[in-house]
């Protein structure tokens, strides 16, 4: 199957009540732990590249790893620019294969997203094959692309935007920002973890049917963080979105949600566990091994109890 846009993965997502899970990759055995399990459990699947991952990697290197897991899998894949800051940036990966971009203006005048946005719909829409284009309105806290964000800074979406953004600028989905956060320490000490599922409801009223996007939905599994911090690690404040919060967002509008710190936290875990305890190992097969195996594990956890989108494909 060839690589296919989001419309119709978030058309069946939002009517079957799940979210399609748009896993950040970078090498070649975050591409294989994310397909394998995906394939096991017979799920759509999003995978997306930063600026930053494409920097590493190479553009081309990461499209024929993504090319290779289409034939393994034969999942409908979308592969997605995440956070794309520039018109040159997202016609690049169009032009060079990707089915679906992010043009995060979140940081600009509200006119100037508006005008960014657009800009990118038009070219992405224009295509022979129609690319989905995702906006944001209102910013995130956290830390990406090494661009750290207070959160004091971040600011809730202003639904009373959300309307006139949809229609003057043609996106295809909308993130939108309701108190998740990138990176894996996502609250403060103390601080009780809370997601604004009344300003999602105010959006999804008056966007009925459209398909939302959460970023930074991360969870920072407790036994990665737990297995880093054993190890030599120090991430004793690490804290991200409680579970059972993000499946009810994938219950309801929220189409695609944005996991990147997980498989982070996973293979580093892994990574960290196996070198404790073979100290005198250099052979990367061998502590990839299992690295690949855990990023597969937290996947299929996602897929099971926080999107739902097992068997969808
Ligand atoms: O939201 C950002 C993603 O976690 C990607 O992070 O820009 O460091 O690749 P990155
Ligand atoms: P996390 O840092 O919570 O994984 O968020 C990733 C993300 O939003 C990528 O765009
Ligand atoms: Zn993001």
């Amino acid at each position: 199957m060839p690589l296919v846009n989001s419309k119709e993965l978030f058309q069946k997502a939002y009517e079957g009540g799940y979210a399609i899970g748009a896993f950040n990759v970078n090498n070649m055995e975050i591409i294989q732990g994310i397909t394998e399990a995906a394939k096991e459990l017979n799920s759509p699947l999003i995978l997306q590249v930063s600026k930053g991952a494409r920097a590493y990697a190479n553009h081309t290197y990461l499209v024929k790893l993504v090319e290779a897991a289409l034939i393994e899998t034969d999942l409908p894949i979308v592969l997605h620019l995440d956070h794309g800051d520039s018109f040159e940036l997202c016609k690049s990966c169009i032009d060079g294969g990707f089915t679906s971009v992010m043009i995060d203006g979140s940081g600009l005048p509200y006119e100037e997203n508006v005008a960014l946005t657009k800009k990118v719909v038009e070219y992405a829409h224009s295509r022979e094959n129609y690319v989905t284009v995702e906006g944001e309105l209102g910013t995130l806290a956290g830390v990406e692309d090494e661009v750290s964000v207070d959160a004091e800074e971040a600011s809730y979406t202003n639904p009373s935007q959300v309307q006139d953004f949809v229609t003057r600028t043609g996106v295809d989905s909308l993130a939108i920002a309701i108190g998740t956060s990138h990176g894996a320490f996502k609250f403060k000490p103390g601080q009780k973890p809370q997601l604004r599922f009344d300003i999602l409801e105010e959006i999804t009223k008056r966007l009925p049917g459209f398909p939302i996007v959460l970023h930074g939905a991360s969870s920072v599994i407790p036994e990665y963080v737990a297995m880093i911090n054993q190890y030599g690690g120090k991430m004793d404040d690490a804290i991200g979105i409680p579970e059972d919060m993000l499946r009810e967002a994938a219950r309801s509008a929220v189409c695609k949600i944005n996991i990147d710190s997980d498989i982070r936290l996973a293979l580093t875990g892994s990574i960290r566990k196996y070198m404790g305890e073979h100290p005198g190992e250099f052979d990367p097969r061998k502590y990839l091994t299992p690295a690949r195996e855990a990023v597969k594990g937290m996947v299929a956890h996602k897929i099971k109890n926080v999107l739902g989108s097992e068997g969808k494909a």
